[in-house]
């Protein structure tokens, strides 16, 4: 039996068609910035193609064919891919005027790793795995008229974003993998602080974890995550809030680390931060071979991203967390997370659920849920789609909302605003094992609102049936 034949045979998953769905918002063949002016000194080194990205277990390759090229006045963007496109009149905002220092730009090396949204904002992250990488932390207008290779605009500003960090502060961010946007208008992230440069990874700052505030675009607050809570192979990809919005100064930050298998709770009020084990963080031994774009590799990632439902009676939330490599769902509530004694006690009894297995293939990167209606979107990496479940029922009613292979491969980031659903796919398979090519389009942000992505699934079956409100997960069946 042919691989492809397997794989239908062995999925689970209702394919639903309908009108529904996901729609592609912007499209990027590949990324490139608004620069901050014409004439800055654009330094650009033309290199092979990056071997190694997100998942610690691949074998990086050193290139050898570097070269170095100095633009003194970029002014084009051509066919060829070299040059540099001056920033539009109309896309001033956000840049702060001159640079100190040069701009290193690769445009094979800036691959995106996370998306969300914050009023106008689409916020599109690159972490530093090489050099070449411009600015890690950007945004495009989302009512932006141009949706294909809109050049990303560094945020807050450029200077902050720009390595080396010339300044002598040390407070340039780094390398970003995913953001999150809490209830009080803060943009929250872990800033790695590691170049990862194959053979050659450098910790240029601290692991810290970063609070923006968005209303004035101004850095409010930075957390050092302590050494003793970090691991060699530790991997802070992406982070969840917990927070009530008439109490902004209390919330906690739960922070999966896929590769040093453990979750990280800091909180807000005390400024504190703990280390929680448990062996459902870790990887599924049996789950861990992908099949994607056509290529065969084995990751190792544990704990991947975790997910918050609308507070339960007892007025805390549940976080629910999977492994990348893995398909069992699990959870645990938020009262044992946020109390130190609970959650770090060396038996915790059956404070973490296992929920059930998702079904083969069922591989996720980033997961979100949408409180109010309580259903959970799932970024399928092993089937280029994007799945979903209500969380009022049963796992096995998990339905397909959209699948592409051409389009959709390796949804790496999944969020939910507001109603609405947001998707970041980036071929990333293609680009650690085979190669990308940077005249069609890699990089696509998809849409909806999350009424319109789950019409015809099972995920909508009961939402019509919410007590209008954010105890709605309440109803059905119940898990604990
Ligand atoms: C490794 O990176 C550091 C900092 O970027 C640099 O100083 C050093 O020369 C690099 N070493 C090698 C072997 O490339
Ligand atoms: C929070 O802790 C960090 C340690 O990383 C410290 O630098 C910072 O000043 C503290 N902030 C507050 C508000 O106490
Ligand atoms: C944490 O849980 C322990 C054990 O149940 C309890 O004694 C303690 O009061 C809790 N701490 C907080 C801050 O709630």
């Amino acid at each position: 039996m042919n691989l492809l034949a397997v794989f239908s045979a062995s999925f689970f998953l209702v394919i639903s068609v309908s009108a529904a769905g996901l729609k592609e918002e912007f499209a990027w063949t590949r990324l490139s910035y608004a620069w901050p002016s014409n004439g800055q000194r654009v330094q650009r080194q033309i290199k092979g193609q990056l071997k190694g990205y997100e998942s610690g277990s691949v074998n990086y390759e050193a290139n050898k064919d570097t070269q170095s090229i100095v633009f003194e006045e970029p002014d084009n963007f051509g066919g060829n891919g070299i040059g540099v496109r001056p920033r539009p009149e109309n896309q001033q905002a956000g840049a702060s005027g001159n640079v100190d220092g040069s701009i290193d730009y690769q445009y094979e090396n800036n691959i995106p790793m996370g998306a969300n949204v914050w009023r106008n904002k689409l916020f599109i992250t690159v972490p530093r795995r090489r050099l070449g990488v411009p600015s890690t932390l950007n945004y495009v207008r989302l009512d932006s008229s141009n949706r294909y290779n809109v050049p990303l605009i560094p945020y807050p500003n450029w200077n902050i974003n720009i390595y080396p960090d010339t300044s002598g502060a040390g407070q340039n961010f780094v390398s970003v993998y995913r953001v999150a946007v809490d209830a009080c208008d803060r943009l929250w992230f872990i800033d790695t602080g590691l170049v990862e440069i194959p053979g050659n990874a450098t910790q240029v700052r601290p692991t810290t974890l970063v609070i923006i505030d968005l209303n004035t675009d101004q850095v409010i607050h930075s957390y050092v995550i302590p050494a003793d809570q970090l691991r060699t192979a530790t991997q802070l990809a992406s982070l969840t809030i917990d927070i009530d919005k008439t109490a902004c100064g209390d919330a906690y930050a739960y922070i999966p680390d896929l590769g040093g298998y453990g979750l990280i709770v800091y909180s807000l009020r005390e400024n504190r931060s703990w280390r929680i084990t448990h062996n459902y963080f870790y990887l599924e031994p049996t789950a861990g071979e992908f099949f994607i774009s056509g290529h065969n590799f084995q990751w190792n990632d544990g704990v991947f991203s975790v997910e918050l439902t609308a507070p339960k009676r007892d007025g805390y939330r549940t976080l629910y967390f999977h492994s990348m490599a893995g398909t069992h769902m699990y959870k645990v509530s938020t009262r044992i997370l946020r109390n130190e004694t609970l959650a770090t006690r060396s038996y915790h009894e059956n404070d973490f659920r296992n929920v059930g297995d998702r079904g083969t293939q069922s591989q996720t990167s980033c997961a979100d849920i949408h409180k109010p209606s309580g259903v959970m979107f799932l970024g399928l990496v092993n089937q280029n789609a994007l799945a979903c479940w209500n969380t009022n029922l049963p796992l096995s009613s998990i339905s397909s909302v959209q699948r592409d292979d051409r389009k959709m491969i390796y949804p790496c980031d999944v969020k939910v605003h507001n109603d609405n659903i947001y998707v970041l796919t980036n071929a990333m398979p293609e680009f650690l094992y085979g190669r990308l090519n940077y005249d069609e389009v890699n990089f696509r942000v998809w849409s909806n609102t999350v009424e319109g992505a789950i019409q015809g699934t099972a995920c909508s079956s009961t939402t019509s049936s919410s007590n209008g409100g954010n105890r709605a997960e309440n109803n059905g069946p119940n898990y604990n």
